[in-house]
């Protein structure tokens, strides 16, 4: 069923609780999960209306299924974008529409500063599959122009993450699409950390936006997901080519929990970006902590331009301790922050990159990317930030 409400012009708290649509055939006020793998047909002739979209329908799980769509709505409209593909993970998303646009264009720019597994993904799928990768550092002078300079009009796209996964660079997002316009190519943006709630990459200029649902857009640590939003006919190209055959297909269950929510989304955000300001105040007043990289502060390298493309900073922070003995046991010591990968969850986590998520890299290659052996990656959660901050206390004294 096609969703013939229009709630663009609503707020998104608004959205998150009313877009997506149809309303369900019965009037029950949660959306229906539609737990099937398949679709019947009346008769043949109906085969042929629904596939020629003359009718509404769906027709087998792969291809879509009207939980799934209910939710890829309502990102749609978040992220004011056109349409949206959802996959069964984060990575599931961003390998799809990388696969997709290399297909044609193998050259693709990249951050230095990256997401471990977008990175790994790069290294082992596209770098053998004999992509062309141009590399590049947001965090020095002149990286845009430099950029423009090093790219050939065969560019099949420009990749970037803002805030960056673990060290939370800033990427000014209007100068990226500058230099993605001058070559013609599209600028993929990862969402994950700020949410279309926090930055609406969109709006500033990029052509296509995934998230790892999995994280804040689900946020409560059950489920799996991902998410490809731009132009409708992009989008129905991914989904019919490596949508569907590739084969990382959402589940209808997580896509109603994904649903479930969203509903209090803009609340969860707002409450993540209070807490991580309080806990990254705290840690840059403390004397026993090295460095803090939050685009709240005002001392941080990323504010200003956080400052002008996000509304609000996030949830996650990054610290320093120095030495990886001390981030090890000042970790181990705290009582409230889990150790764990994964953010946005109500719980508030913390990890250690270099015995975790970086563990494969080396060290000099965490230190080129600003992880030095003390270096602890926080996603605060949605406890009380003074019993937080009070939790952190106790560990770094202990
Ligand atoms: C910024 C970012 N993008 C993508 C992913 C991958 O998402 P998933 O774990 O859902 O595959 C992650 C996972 O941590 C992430 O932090």
């Amino acid at each position: 069923m096609k969703n013939k409400k229009n709630y663009t012009s609503l707020r998104p708290s608004t959205k998150c609780i009313h877009a997506g649509g149809p309303e369900d055939p019965w009037r029950a006020l949660t959306p229906p999960l539609y737990q099937t793998s398949t679709f019947t047909f009346q008769d043949f002739d109906q085969v042929d209306r629904v596939l020629k979209g003359e009718e509404d329908g769906f027709v087998y799980g792969r291809m879509g299924n009207p939980t799934t769509d209910r939710f890829e709505k309502l990102v749609s409209e978040l992220e004011e974008g056109e349409k949206t593909r959802s996959f069964a993970s984060g990575m599931g998303a961003i390998s799809a529409i990388l696969i997709h646009l290399a297909k044609k264009h193998p050259e693709i720019a990249f951050p230095k500063v990256l997401y471990g597994g977008t990175r790994a993904f790069i290294e082992q799928y596209l770098i053998p599959s004999g992509c062309l990768i141009h590399w590049f550092d947001p965090r020095e002078e002149g990286w845009d122009e430099e950029l423009s300079r090093r790219l050939s009009p065969d560019t099949g796209a420009i990749f970037a993450e803002t805030p960056s996964n673990p060290v939370m660079t800033v990427i000014d997002l209007e100068k990226l699409s500058s230099v993605a316009k001058k070559v013609g190519a599209p600028l993929v943006v990862d969402n994950t950390f700020a949410t279309p709630i926090l930055q609406k990459p969109l709006v500033l200029g990029a052509d296509i936006v995934v998230h790892s649902a999995t994280k804040y857009l689900g946020g409560h640590g059950d489920l799996l997901g991902g998410t490809v939003t731009g132009k409708a006919s992009l989008i129905d190209r991914l989904s019919f080519e490596e949508g569907s055959y590739l084969g990382a297909t959402l589940s209808p269950f997580n896509a109603w929990l994904l649903l479930r929510g969203m509903k209090t989304l803009p609340l969860r955000m707002d409450a993540h970006c209070r807490g991580a300001m309080m806990v990254a105040e705290f840690l840059s007043g403390h004397p026993g902590v090295k460095s803090v990289h939050y685009p709240g502060l005002s001392k941080d390298p990323g504010h200003k331009i956080a400052s002008s493309q996000m509304k609000g900073f996030g949830g996650m922070l990054s610290f320093s301790l120095g030495d990886d003995q001390r981030a090890r046991r000042v970790a181990s010591g705290l009582e409230l922050f889990k150790i764990a990968v994964s953010l946005g969850d109500p719980e508030s986590l913390i990890e250690h990159p270099a015995s975790l998520s970086h563990r494969q890299m080396t060290a000099e290659e965490r230190m080129a990317l600003g992880i030095d052996p003390g270096f602890l990656r926080v996603s605060v959660g949605l406890e009380d930030p003074e019993d937080l901050v009070l939790d952190l206390k106790r560990a770094l004294e202990r």
